[in-house]
Order: C-alpha cells, then sequence, then structure tokens
C-alpha cells in the first residue's frame, strides 16, 4: 500500500513538474516572448494537452489508472496555464486565435477552467477505480470541453 502511494506522488510531481517547464520553460528564449507574444509556448501547450489525452486513452484502454490519473493531472496543470499564456492579445500569421478571446477574456478563462475540471475528475475517478474502462467516454469527457472552447475561439487552419 504504502509503495502504490509514493507511486502516485511521484508520478503526479514528475506530471506536474514537466507541465510547467513546458508551457514557461521557454519563455524568454522565444523571440516574439520579447514582445510578450507567447505564441510559442501556449502551442506547445496545447499540443501537450493534446498528447496526454492521447496517453489518457491508451492508459485507460490497458486498465492503468496510475497512468490515466497522471494524463488527467497534467491536463489540469496545464489547464490553469492557460489564462496567463493567452492573456496578452497577439495572433501571428500562424496562428488560429480568434479575436474574440480578447473580447471574451472571463469566458474564455471559464472555458479553461471547465477543461481542467473535467480532467481534475477524471483524475479522482483514476485514483478512487471508478474511471470506466471505455477509452473514448473518459478521454470524450474532458473532449467536450476541447470543442467547446475550439468552436468559439479557434478559427480554420491556416
Ligand atoms: C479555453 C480554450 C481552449 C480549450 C479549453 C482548449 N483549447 Fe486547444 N486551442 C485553443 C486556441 C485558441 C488554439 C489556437 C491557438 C493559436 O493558434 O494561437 C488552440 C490550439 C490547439 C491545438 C494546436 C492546433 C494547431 O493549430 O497546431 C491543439 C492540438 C489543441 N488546441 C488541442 C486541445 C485539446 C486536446 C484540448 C482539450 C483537452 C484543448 N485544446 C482545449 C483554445 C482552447
Amino acid at each position: 500500500m504504502n509503495s502504490v502511494r509514493k507511486t502516485w506522488k511521484v508520478g503526479l510531481l514528475a506530471g506536474a513538474a514537466l507541465a510547467v517547464g513546458i508551457t514557461f520553460g521557454t519563455v524568454g528564449s522565444d523571440v516574439a516572448s520579447a514582445d510578450g507574444h507567447l505564441y510559442k509556448e501556449r502551442n506547445a501547450a496545447m499540443k501537450m494537452i493534446g498528447g496526454n489525452m492521447k496517453k489518457l486513452g491508451e492508459a485507460v484502454g490497458a486498465g492503468d489508472n496510475v497512468a490515466a490519473a497522471t494524463a488527467a493531472e497534467t491536463i489540469a496543470t496545464i489547464s490553469d496555464n492557460v489564462p496567463a499564456l493567452f492573456e496578452t492579445k497577439s495572433i501571428p500569421a500562424e496562428s488560429r486565435a480568434k479575436p474574440e478571446i480578447w473580447d471574451n477574456f472571463d469566458d474564455f478563462k471559464a472555458k479553461a477552467a471547465a477543461m481542467g475540471d473535467a480532467a481534475r475528475k477524471v483524475a479522482a475517478d483514476a485514483k478512487s477505480g471508478n474511471l470506466g474502462s471505455d477509452p473514448k467516454a473518459v478521454v470524450g469527457s474532458i473532449g467536450a470541453t476541447c470543442g467547446a472552447c475550439h468552436k468559439v475561439y479557434r478559427g480554420p487552419k491556416v
């Protein structure tokens, strides 16, 4: 029991550290960041969220609750950073961000929080052994919050 607890802790810390490192680690080294533009960082954060959704699906499929909780916790941690990463309005040519983000920033923040809440629920269910075994359903419970934001605030591929 003790060693199981330990594994949890280490896994969660590693996940959180990784998330924070990737979302903020490159600030300053990014040329655009000199102007307060965090396009690269916010895009890297989104891609990392996507990667962890994939990991989550694989973990659920394999019945691995520890890995599922770690992936969900990582998504939750990145979700908490999303408002800061988008705070400064910047829409470089390669960006899909819509200007509406900055007209309705409170709503944008609420949608980021909804993603965090959904991810935290999955993590809690994984830890208590109450996570369903259908990867699509579990991933979809967070995925609905991705779509809710993308539909309003992400434009077509450029
Ligand atoms: C609060 C709003 C919001 C939420 C929630 C959100 N996204 Fe995003 N996402 C965006 C915006 C805005 C962009 C475009 C950013 C840009 O190009 O400047 C984006 C871009 C992306 C990209 C990069 C696409 C590309 O053009 O390369 C991926 C991948 C992505 N999101 C995945 C996800 C996944 C998976 C989730 C849910 C687990 C999610 N996002 C939740 C707002 C959100």
